[in-house]
């Protein structure tokens, strides 16, 4: 029979095992990452999923926003994740206006896939056409509600989400949209608490929150607001793991922990 090993026979985690991790009630601990020697540090502490997202604009290249991130950039830092060889789940996000056609999110989807080794592609908004024709074509898609950074010129600043009725009534319907047009797991950015809860109870698929509670099921931060890294203000939500911890490897092992006990979040990193 024909085998097909993974790397120096490290089974990768796939889509299936996080959905399992769901169903155990597990919670799923996830980081961003740009390059080789983070996610092997990552990796080694036991991170279920890295995302190389387009957050690099702004800790690593220092732009305001994350706008002028290209696909070709988000290829590179993917192919230097992957590089590594990491144990975890990848996810590369589809930069802005890289998907506003079903065809061009599947072209720029396909680099991501092909030359970064991507497993999944993640995409801001409600666009559930182009979620269907990625999964048509066998393109895992992770969706991305509540504060969508790649809409900034419309929101004016970054801030909660879905506080009114109104609001948390349309994000909660989205998210039933995404899973329905087939996104295999939804990043929550940014919501109350409440509606995370209430969205992760109704979806199947596992919700992945950053700034929305206790009640999803994972976490990811941004890698350097969580070692405080960097030019930018900490966000509420996040927490600095490196003022408690003698290295890296220490900081982001801390994390996790925290993640799987449901230590964190804590109220004071939580939107009511
Ligand atoms: O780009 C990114 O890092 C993200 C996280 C904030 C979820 O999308």
């Amino acid at each position: 029979m024909t085998q097909y090993p993974s790397s120096e026979n490290k089974k990768n985690l796939s889509i299936i095992d996080l959905q399992a991790m769901k169903q155990k009630g597990e919670k799923i601990a996830c980081l961003t990452a740009y390059d080789a020697s983070f996610s092997a540090v990552l990796d080694q502490a036991g991170i279920d999923l890295i995302l190389v997202g387009d957050s690099l604009g702004m800790v690593i290249q220092g732009k305001d926003t994350t706008l002028p991130v290209t696909v070709d950039e988000i290829v590179y830092h993917t192919q230097c994740v992957t590089q590594s060889k990491p144990r975890a789940f990848i996810v590369a996000d589809l930069p802005f206006m890289s998907y506003y056609s079903p065809e061009k999110a599947a072209k720029n989807a396909t680099q991501l896939m092909q030359q970064g080794l991507a497993q999944m592609v993640k995409l801001e908004g409600t666009k559930p056409e182009v979620i269907a024709f990625l999964v048509a074509q066998g393109i895992p898609v992770c969706g991305h509600l509540g504060l969508l950074p790649q809409s900034i010129n419309q929101l004016g600043s970054y801030h909660v989400q879905g506080k009114e009725k109104s609001t948390a009534d349309k994000i909660m319907a989205d998210a039933l949209k995404l899973e329905q047009a087939g996104a295999s797991l939804l990043v929550l950015e940014c919501v109350p608490a409440i509606l995370a809860k209430k969205i992760a109870t109704q979806l199947r698929i596992p919700v992945i929150g950053i700034g929305a509670g206790i009640d999803c099921d994972g976490q990811v931060l941004v890698l350097y607001d969580m070692l405080d890294i960097g030019v930018s203000h900490r966000p509420k939500f996040s927490k600095n793991y490196l003022q408690n911890a003698s290295s890296v490897t220490e900081a982001v092992s801390n994390y996790i922990e925290e993640v799987k006990q449901q230590r964190f979040p804590s109220s004071e990193h939580t939107y009511q």
